[in-house]
């Protein structure tokens, strides 16, 4: 162990001081029970990178279920057990964090999800990605902080290279593809050119043959991080994605800033359905529905992609439409397909909607209509729908105004 790891374990910068609280916790119990213990996998990784860990990725020897019933006995919280992978959810109120049960992965075919078996932690960290994710610092009693780098992942990580452990890997997983290029564009990392062979006919072949949640969970991931664009156009650039579906375009790199959200708009932000809408923005009505059912899409993520695509389509015939005309166009669609397509094509009649227009109302109620002798029924709707359409489009400009038009038609 060196001081410089402890440095890092001890920075609350990098591990929130709750969470240094419950790794101390967790190596606690698992001394007492004699089961040794690790952090792995991207805590490792991202703690020597000097980055913030996010999630603790807990491992040990033995069954992480006796673990988990101990912390909860001592410490408190739930546990959720899943005795058939033998890993455990302690949950307490703060945080959540996943034990596991050190494993051997085989697969009994490319691209099926591993058989599991339990095992020791060499064979857990050898059955990983990539040499980088392939490191554990121990935490249990005297052995807290040894490291164990079996496979050179912190020569790799101080060279910022991305290495897979063996060459069937890509072809056991082929989501270790997309894996790749994260870390790739994330970390500005080089994939090793032997590394890089192995995305080939073989192991493209077996990734075009996935199921559509686990292409788009890997897709989504992309959409998530800070340089997805360049992500996805890696992606295309490598000619993968034809392999999952013909008709999967190339990111169209000048949206790549419309990702992030203005924040100074009331619309929820969400980065992976904006990223999805830019992407296939272009595309016709049948390719969408096709893809979406190839990538597994949700009915509202795919409405909302049909939503911005159609509208992208319809704007020259509504080019030179009254605020109101627009308005009614528009009004059943999801905010964010319309701030999509006011991102790409700038047509600020778009953004007029978003900010001003749709928050525009008559004073009228049908109340105040039903008050004024007329009968319930569709002619109140109507009366509503032509006064908005006359303060949208600046006929009506007071409440003055209003009433003496309401006074003509009533
Ligand atoms: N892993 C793997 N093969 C996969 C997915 C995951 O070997 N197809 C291993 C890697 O060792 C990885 C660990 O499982 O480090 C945890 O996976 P995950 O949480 O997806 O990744 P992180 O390493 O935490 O990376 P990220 O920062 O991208 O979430």
């Amino acid at each position: 162990m060196t001081t410089d790891l402890l440095r890092l374990m001890r920075d609350p910068n990098l591990i929130p001081s709750e969470k240094q609280t419950l790794l101390s916790d967790i190596a606690a119990q698992a001394a007492a029970l004699d089961m040794p213990c690790y952090l792995v996998g991207g805590s490792v990784r991202d703690l020597l990178l000097g980055r913030p860990i996010n999630d603790l990725d807990i491992i040990v020897e033995g069954d992480a279920i006796n673990l988990g019933e101990a912390l909860v006995q001592k410490i408190g919280g739930k546990l959720t057990p899943h005795h058939k992978f033998h890993t455990a959810i302690w949950h307490q109120t703060t945080d959540t964090i996943d034990l596991i049960t050190a494993r051997k992965e085989t697969y009994s075919s490319p691209g099926a999800l591993p058989t599991v078996t339990p095992s020791t932690i060499d064979d857990d960290l050898r059955r990983r990605d990539f040499t980088i994710n392939a490191m554990a610092i121990r935490l249990d009693g005297d052995h807290y902080g040894e490291s164990l780098d079996p496979l050179n992942g912190q020569k790799d990580l101080e060279q910022g290279i991305i290495r897979v452990l063996h060459p069937r890997s890509f072809v056991d997983d082929p989501t270790r593809i997309f894996r790749a290029i994260r870390y790739e564009q994330r970390y500005a990392f080089d994939i090793d050119p032997a590394t890089f062979n192995l995305i080939n006919s073989e192991s493209l072949g077996v990734l075009g043959g996935l199921s559509g949640e686990r292409i788009r969970h890997e897709v989504d991931l992309i959409f998530e991080e800070e340089h997805s664009a360049k992500m996805i156009l890696r992606a295309n650039g490598l000619n993968f994605f034809e392999r999952i579906h013909l008709d999967l375009p190339p990111f169209n790199p000048d949206y790549a800033e419309f990702l992030d959200m203005d924040p100074t708009l009331d619309i929820p932000a969400d980065r992976i359905a904006m990223g999805y809408m830019l992407w296939f923005m272009e595309l016709t009505e049948a390719s969408i529905q096709s893809v979406a059912r190839r990538l597994c899409f949700t009915s509202d993520l795919e409405d909302s992609v049909s939503d911005a695509s159609r509208l992208n389509r319809s704007l020259p015939f509504l080019a030179d439409s009254k605020p109101s005309e627009w308005s009614f166009a528009i009004e059943k669609l999801q905010l964010l397909s319309i701030y999509a397509v006011y991102l790409v094509s700038g047509q600020k009649a778009l953004l007029d909607y978003l900010v001003l227009w749709r928050h525009v109302k008559p004073h009228t109620t049908g109340d105040d209509l039903k008050a004024r002798g007329l009968q319930p029924g569709p002619r109140i709707g109507e009366i509503l729908t032509q006064l908005r359409a006359a303060w949208l489009d600046g006929s009506i400009n007071t409440a003055q105004e209003e009433k003496e038009w309401l006074n003509k038609i009533t």
